[in-house]
């Protein structure tokens, strides 16, 4: 461990630190970019970031997203939902020559006794290859579940149009319709976040498709073997899902997996609940009684 390290708390408004912050991100996980994000405007002051510096250099990182969460089944009957302000945690990283010094766990003790003093839940989702750090720093593993279907879906001629995050019209477009967006369902859920929905949309193949004649914008992806992601889904839900599937892809699909836990309706078209063997969630300071639990992937950091 270096001798001297220095804690610093870093902010959208923190902006001499923020080159260094994006250089950690690019260098710790490869392909992750906050810089295009950030210059759109989306830093918010619901994200901020504890690093610690040496030699005037950022060598780990933890970004904290304040976030609503929704909670069901805590006893007061269907539909009920507890709101609750935690924290999801994201960019834990340490710099490559600097990893296995107990550096990891020095920075995310201060992290998660700030969040206790604050009586805030905090999630997370890992990487397969840190479980064992976050195990060890007594986060509870969480099994999830995921929404699927078999369906045999050929290409409409008259695509969903395409929303991008470069236009500024068509993010006011995605801002409203998150403004008015209906609540996710399962055990545990949290009130949508432009500024973690417009993230995927800037750094992951995710696309938004305005669909139902603009009342309502689906955010799908390609996965492998003829799969179709849909990752969120707002404004306006209609009530049967599969006349629309056609529009959202331009390929051949075989089967549909959902990125939340759709309206009871949209089940009638032959959907059923899996376990998701591919999310790796982490909690502490929270239980969920209640399943389904499928956190929104828009939604994760
Ligand atoms: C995961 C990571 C943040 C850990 O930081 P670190 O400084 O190397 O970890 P530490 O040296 O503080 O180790 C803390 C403890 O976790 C354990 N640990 C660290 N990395 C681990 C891993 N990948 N799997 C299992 N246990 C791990 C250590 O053995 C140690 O246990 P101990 O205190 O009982 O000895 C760091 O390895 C990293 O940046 N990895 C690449 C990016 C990444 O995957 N980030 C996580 C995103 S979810």
């Amino acid at each position: 461990m270096p001798h001297t390290m220095q804690l610093i708390h870093i902010t959208r408004l923190s902006i001499e630190w923020h080159d260094r912050f994006y250089r950690h991100v690019r260098d710790v996980f490869p392909g992750a970019d906050f810089e295009t994000w950030a210059n759109a405007g989306f830093w918010t002051n619901r994200y901020d970031v504890l690093a610690l510096v040496s030699d005037g250099e950022i060598i780990a990182t933890a970004g904290r997203t304040l976030m609503l969460l929704s909670q069901a089944g805590m006893g007061h009957g269907e539909g009920f939902r507890t709101l609750r302000e935690g924290m999801q945690l994201g960019a834990v990283g340490v710099k490559a020559e600097f990893r296995g010094e107990g550096i990891g766990r020095h920075l995310m003790t201060i992290v998660l006794r700030e969040a206790e003093r604050m009586q805030r839940p905090v999630l997370l989702f890992a990487n397969r290859a840190a479980r064992g750090f976050y195990s060890s720093l007594g986060f509870v593993a969480l099994e999830s579940d995921q929404v699927v279907g078999h369906f045999r879906i050929s290409p409409s001629a008259v695509p969903a149009r395409r929303l991008s995050p470069h236009s500024e019209e068509d993010r006011r477009k995605i801002s409203d319709a998150v403004v008015s967006g209906s609540s996710h369902r399962g055990g545990l859920a949290a009130r949508t976040d432009l500024s973690i929905l417009l993230w995927h949309l800037f750094n992951t193949p995710v696309r938004a498709l305005e669909v139902c004649e603009g009342r309502s914008i689906a955010f799908v992806e390609d996965e492998p073997d003829g799969t179709l992601a849909i990752r969120e889904w707002l404004g306006e839900r209609p009530r049967d899902i599969a006349p629309l599937l056609p529009h959202l892809t331009e390929r051949p699909v075989s089967r549909i997996v959902f990125g939340f836990v759709p309206p009871e309706s949209w089940f009638d078209a032959g959907l059923a609940l899996v376990r998701d063997p591919d999310s790796h969630m982490f909690l502490r300071g929270l239980s969920i009684p209640v399943r389904p639990i499928c956190f929104p992937h828009l939604l994760r950091t």
